[in-house]
């Protein structure tokens, strides 16, 4: 098979990865790629739409996988189909499960499926008086993509109609900001649930957490991620099973309801409090840096799943019985303002361990450290202990000017 991965993160390397260690993959292109995905496949420098369509059909691609959420939600994988090619990936009317915090807000309540309380509006006033209802903290959301920053967690009521304010006039975040949903806060713990569907059926994959904040002990600004690790033995069997018959199965009902039945990853951003588990937020793709501890704990041939989930007949995915610690190692100023380029040098590699690059430019054959989360050191075992250790070895082995990374990726696994 040929490949096409649109993205250039860490998550896209580590789809990369995997589908390089499969007998039937043939070629990977990466469309931009990174500094470093251009060992393992082609990069291709081009993201219009229908110029991708166009080498796709030129290089006879067996099948095209969509990494990031902007495409998906400016409708890449329309335009694929609209030529007869094999793309996984949700439609642009399925990523509003994603692009519109309003949409998912609303589906989620009017598919029964449990939310924290909220309200959507475009109104001041009556987002000010929802307000006023609720306890603190408040949440505040901005209704489209905003890069992971559209959403505040508000000290007090005031807090949250300077937000709400903010928002509504365009300053904050732009016409994402121009509708907003108020919620209630939810104090629990945060879980990332992943399943592959083909518009009717899905199968899950291990259940993992992201570690959102810079600093150790969760505290310091908000990042992307700078951590994950899975199987969480915070999401037992019985934890699973209810996320998959109340959160993931009328999702796809309720999708093929809507007309936009839903192909690719739903990744349900869960909050449990309690017992009980809450939908935070869906996404249409894979986690970063959730994406990087799965991939290796796939055992099955993922461009097999993939291109079946893409072609509507998705079929069981065999997993490997092991644990996986992806620890990020970000550039100096993250997630502040940009870092000056440094040289990557790595020691050596030791066993059940791999580097995974994200932010990185390659020059004269050398990898640099161009910025953001630059790359993700993974350890595998068979237990979360030994993956993590086994991840911070690895850590070891890395060196460049200004890097930093959290000591404690795991913690709530092994307290
Ligand atoms: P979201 O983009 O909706 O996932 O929000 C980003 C982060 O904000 C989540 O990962 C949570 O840590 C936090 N968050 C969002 N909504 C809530 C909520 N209703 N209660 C508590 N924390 C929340
Ligand atoms: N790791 C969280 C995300 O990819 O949105």
């Amino acid at each position: 098979m040929k490949i096409l991965i649109i993205g250039n993160g860490g998550r896209e390397y580590a789809i990369g990865l995997k589908l390089q260690s499969e007998t039937n993959v043939e070629k990977i292109y990466f469309a931009p790629g990174n500094g470093a995905t251009s060992k393992i496949g082609e990069n291709v420098l081009t993201s219009d739409f229908e110029q991708l369509a166009k080498f796709a059909i030129d290089n006879a691609i067996d099948l095209t996988i969509v990494g990031p959420e902007a495409p998906l939600s400016a409708g890449v994988v329309d335009v694929f189909k609209a030529h007869g090619l094999a793309v996984f990936g949700p439609s642009k009317a399925a990523a509003r499960l994603e692009g519109s915090k309003a949409y998912m807000k609303d589906f989620l309540a009017k598919n029964n499926i449990k939310t924290a309380q909220y309200l959507n509006t475009d109104n001041k006033k009556e987002a000010f008086k929802f307000i006023d209802t609720l306890g603190l903290p408040v949440v505040v959301k901005a209704d489209g993509l905003c890069a992971g920053k559209g959403v505040i967690i508000a000290q007090t009521h005031e807090e949250a109609k300077d937000a709400v304010s903010d928002m509504l006039s365009g300053d904050s975040f732009g016409d994402a900001g121009k509708r907003v949903v108020v919620e209630e806060y939810l104090d629990g713990f945060e879980l990332s649930f992943f399943a592959i569907c083909d518009g009717e059926n899905f199968v899950s994959l291990p259940v993992a957490q992201d570690h959102k904040r810079l600093l150790d002990n969760d505290k310091g600004p908000n990042t992307g991620g700078m951590g994950a690790y899975a199987p969480s033995p915070l999401a037992g069997a019985n934890l699973i099973k209810r996320l998959e018959d109340e959160v993931v199965k009328p999702t796809l009902k309720g999708m093929q309801n809507e007309g936009a039945p839903f192909c690719g990853v739903l990744f349900v951003g869960v909050m449990v409090v309690g017992d009980e588990p809450y939908v935070l937020e869906f996404n249409v793709r894979f986690g970063d840096p959730e994406c990087e501890v799965l991939m290796p704990l796939i055992d099955g041939n993922l461009s097999e799943i993939l291109l079946n989930a893409a072609n509507g007949k998705l079929e069981a995915v065999k997993l490997k019985a092991q644990c996986a610690v992806g620890v990020v190692i970000s550039s100096e100023n993250y997630p502040y303002k940009n870092s000056p380029k440094a040289k990557i040098s790595v020691k050596q590699i030791p066993e059940n361990s791999h580097l995974v690059y994200a932010g990185v430019s390659e020059k004269d054959g050398e990898i640099y450290a161009s910025g953001g989360r630059v790359l993700v050191c993974v350890g595998l075992g068979d237990s979360i202990k030994n993956a993590q250790e086994r991840a911070y070895e690895l850590c070891k082995n890395v060196e460049f000017k200004g890097m930093q990374y959290r000591k404690d990726i795991a913690w709530q696994a092994l307290r």
